[in-house]
């Protein structure tokens, strides 16, 4: 090959590089189509596990079972923002994760904390409330359980795959009884089977509201971890441009003081529709 033949073959090279480094570039940001597939299909679909009322929990309205609570209505506004409607999937929250990975759902809006183990699977948006975990027991035990010595020989129950569950692995000296639904805990809880149930205290706060001679909270302190406290919105990690909306709704419900009224709203929901 002559001197002049090898130079232009290199640079036809080095233009065929640089051209496909490019449209890789480019590539990778056209990927993230999160938005237009929902808008396409005209639906954004959010897991949820409805057994954790004010978050979300069924009612019966006009005749019609369906899933509300806080953070339903929140999912709402982000179904509006991107013009399209809301379909609520509900399930077991231990199959939440996987859920979203697999493409099942859109986001995962489940009174979901995002804990480091989940930031390495999912992404998360700002956090629009925050929480603490106490002892949830039977109203006439209110006095049983002040110290964590208390709690040596009691069942006390956690939903499976929750930071409530590692809370009561990690800080009881109890037997934990792990289970799909809290609502399930929160019967046997009554039934005698359960001495205690490690909750949030938005959902202990809800029972006491709800069944005043029923439940209690526990004396016991129970310690949340940092990264325990903030409920958010999962997403895939991919879904940059989704995540963007997110927290763009979030942001303004903030701002504007309608995060909080969502959560009154819910409350009245439950009250007037709940069962
Ligand atoms: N905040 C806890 C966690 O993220 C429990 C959430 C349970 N949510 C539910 N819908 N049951 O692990």
């Amino acid at each position: 090959m002559k001197k002049w033949m090898k130079k232009s073959w290199l640079v036809a090279l080095s233009v065929v590089m640089v051209l496909s480094v490019g449209l890789a570039g480019c590539g990778s940001k056209s990927s993230d189509n999160s938005v237009k597939k929902i808008q396409d299909k005209g639906t954004l679909v959010v897991g949820t596990s409805a057994d954790y009322a004010p978050f979300e929990f069924p009612i019966v309205k006009n005749g019609k079972k369906q899933i509300t609570g806080y953070d339903i209505l929140i999912a709402q506004k982000i179904a509006d923002e991107l013009g399209v409607k809301l379909k609520v999937q509900n399930t077991e929250f231990t199959s939440l994760i996987s859920d979203l990975k697999g493409n099942k759902v859109d986001l995962v809006m489940a009174g979901m904390v995002s804990t480091n183990a989940r930031k390495k699977q999912v992404a998360f948006s700002k956090s629009y409330y925050t929480v603490r975990n106490v002892l949830l027991v039977k109203k006439q035990d209110a006095n049983k359980f002040n110290t964590i010595a208390d709690t040596k020989g009691a069942q006390i129950g956690a939903q499976q795959t929750t930071t409530q569950e590692s809370i009561a692995k990690e800080q009881t000296k109890a037997t934990v009884v792990s289970e799909g639904l809290v609502t399930s805990l929160t019967t046997e809880l009554l039934n005698g089977k359960l001495d205690g149930v490690v909750v949030e205290n938005e959902i202990a706060d809800n029972y006491l509201k709800n069944y005043p001679d029923k439940y209690a909270v526990a004396k016991v302190n129970l310690t949340t971890p940092k990264s325990q406290r903030y409920i958010n919105v999962a997403a895939r990690k991919g879904d940059k441009k989704l995540m963007k909306k997110v927290n763009k709704v979030i942001t303004k419900l903030q701002k504007n003081g309608d995060m909080d009224k969502l959560l009154q709203k819910s409350q009245d929901l439950q009250s007037k529709y709940g069962k």
